[in-house]
């Protein structure tokens, strides 16, 4: 320190290193590379800026520590002359992403501190650092102290672009979800906006969280789920349409499928996705209830070409596709015998089944009865102990890739070899199922079965119960303590 200042490693160093930090960081997920401040030691997260020509998400490793619910760090470039690229970003939009260590992300505003509030933030830093005043004494402009605010909820919802939602940023356990203040999504040119009354948790997205099985990243994301917001059922109000949607506008109540992001108080649909006006007969509770099951168990019922006179065995007939499925197979006017526990063979009965099986009493595949189509709707079932109560030319439908996914090669090879088809239908989640299912309803013919109904807030509970494996039909999500015990005419 013969110039009176600490000695920095040459800039070369300090940018490959910086470069080495990032790639670990991404290549891992986050699992390497960030830590979490402790005593007398600062620790590193990752920021994530908008920038401020590109408009696009600029990342970077920032070293931090906590002050109270801030997190705070200090804007330099390695203590280099210029101005990091991070807080030139945040002078022109202050909001930003922070990820720390074990996953953590949250959103924050970014800001200055000055006056006494930088002076104490200063010494706390130099506590972690002695060099502090000779590195910055090497820049030739004041080193500014920068604040990250977690954005409070009353605060952003107050400029209306807000909304509480079900994040996770982490696959994992029910509790790797949390109720989260997030951007209000914008609807585009094709896209209506709609305000979420009640959503569900579904087996898929289950899922999707867990990443099981784990070929599911393919699609959500290797390290980390790209798509923050599960959901995929949901009904409520439009509250903004894009330029170009026609069939919607503000005010309607709809029902309907989506992909993911509708645990949450809006969310965005292409008009053209398995939208429709909400059932004139059904509360917001029953109709988010009704899409996936019944979209599942539709590609089920029509693979195998139900009509009169043809006979189905539903087995798991208690579940949200089994509820379904019973009830699809009758309005095609087949013969439908359910299989399920006792506790639910009247409303299983109720659903419209010919014959109801008790598979705590009886073991269907030995009681000497065939039918033309068996449907193993819970996924505990096979076709290997099956195949002896299918007719010749019977077909066997699955909703699980079965132990070592099985079920795919079986699929492929009882279409050459046999009389017994084995299949595991796609379900198709559009506009034209979600219609035929409205009209049913309206019908009389189709009604939702919910078990039970938790607030949004209590999504990790409801979650936890969906993966017990034993609910009755579905379990909805209601939003902002909505209950609509009595439909409303759409
Ligand atoms: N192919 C796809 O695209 C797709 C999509 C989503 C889900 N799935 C799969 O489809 C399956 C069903 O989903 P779901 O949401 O309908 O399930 P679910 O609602 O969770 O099914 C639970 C119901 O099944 C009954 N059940 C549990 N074990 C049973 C058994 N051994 N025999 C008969 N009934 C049994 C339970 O009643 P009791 O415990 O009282 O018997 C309960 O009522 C799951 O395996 C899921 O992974 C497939």
């Amino acid at each position: 320190m013969a110039d009176g200042k600490a000695r920095l490693p040459p800039r070369w160093f300090i940018k490959t290193a910086w470069h080495v930090h990032r790639w670990i960081v991404r290549a891992t997920g986050g699992r390497r590379g960030l830590w979490a401040p402790r005593p007398g030691k600062w620790g590193a997260l990752r920021l994530t800026t908008t920038g401020r020509r590109s408009g696009e998400p600029r990342s970077v490793i920032v070293g931090y520590y906590e002050d109270g619910p801030n997190l705070v760090s200090m804007a330099m470039n390695g203590w280099g002359a210029a101005e990091p690229a991070w807080w030139l970003n945040l002078q022109a939009d202050p909001q930003a992403v922070v990820e720390l260590a074990g996953g953590v992300r949250r959103e924050v505003l970014a800001g200055r501190a000055v006056g006494g509030e930088r002076d104490r933030l200063w010494q706390r830093w130099r506590e972690l650092d002695e060099n502090l005043d000779s590195y910055a004494a090497r820049r030739p402009c004041e080193t500014a102290v920068v604040v990250l605010e977690p954005r409070a909820a009353g605060r952003l919802i107050a400029d209306g672009k807000r909304m509480r939602a079900v994040v996770h940023d982490r696959y994992g356990p029910p509790s790797v979800l949390r109720l989260e203040d997030v951007e209000r999504p914008e609807p585009e040119k094709d896209e209506v906006l709609v305000r979420v009354r009640a959503t569900t948790v579904t087996r898929t997205d289950c899922g999707w969280r867990a990443a099981k099985p784990f070929f599911v990243r393919y699609f959500t994301g290797l390290h980390r789920p790209r798509q923050r917001i599960l959901g995929m059922e949901l009904a409520g109000e439009v509250e903004a349409v894009g330029a170009a949607v026609s069939e919607f506008k503000v005010g309607d109540q709809v029902f309907g499928v989506t992909g993911f992001g509708a645990n949450a108080e809006f969310v965005c649909v292409r008009e053209s996705a398995a939208l429709a006006p909400r059932p004139a007969t059904m509360s917001f509770e029953e109709a988010a209830a009704v899409c996936d099951g019944a979209c599942i168990a539709l590609a089920a019922i029509l693979r195998a070409d139900l009509r009169s006179g043809r006979t189905i065995l539903v087995y798991g007939a208690s579940g949200s596709i089994g509820t379904a499925a019973v009830q699809l197979a009758k309005h095609y006017e087949a013969e439908v015998t359910a299989v399920c526990n006792a506790k639910n063979v009247e409303l299983v009965r109720s659903l419209g089944a010919d014959r109801v099986i008790d598979y705590l009493q009886e073991d269907f595949t030995k009681n000497g009865e065939r039918y033309d189509v068996i449907f193993d709707a819970v996924g505990k079932h096979s076709f290997r102990r099956c195949r002896g109560s299918l007719r010749a030319g019977g077909i066997y439908l699955e909703t699980d890739l079965g132990f070592l996914w099985h079920v795919p090669p079986l699929a492929l090879a009882t279409r050459w070899i046999g009389d017994k088809r084995v299949a595991l239908p796609i379900p198709k989640y559009t506009k034209e199922n979600v219609r035929l299912l409205k009209e049913l309803i309206e019908a009389g013919k189709y009604r939702a079965v919910i078990d039970r109904a938790y607030p949004l807030e209590h999504v990790v509970e409801a979650t936890t119960y969906v993966e017990t494996g034993q609910k009755t039909g579905n379990v909805v999500l209601t939003v902002n303590g909505e209950h609509t015990d009595s439909a409303q005419p759409s």
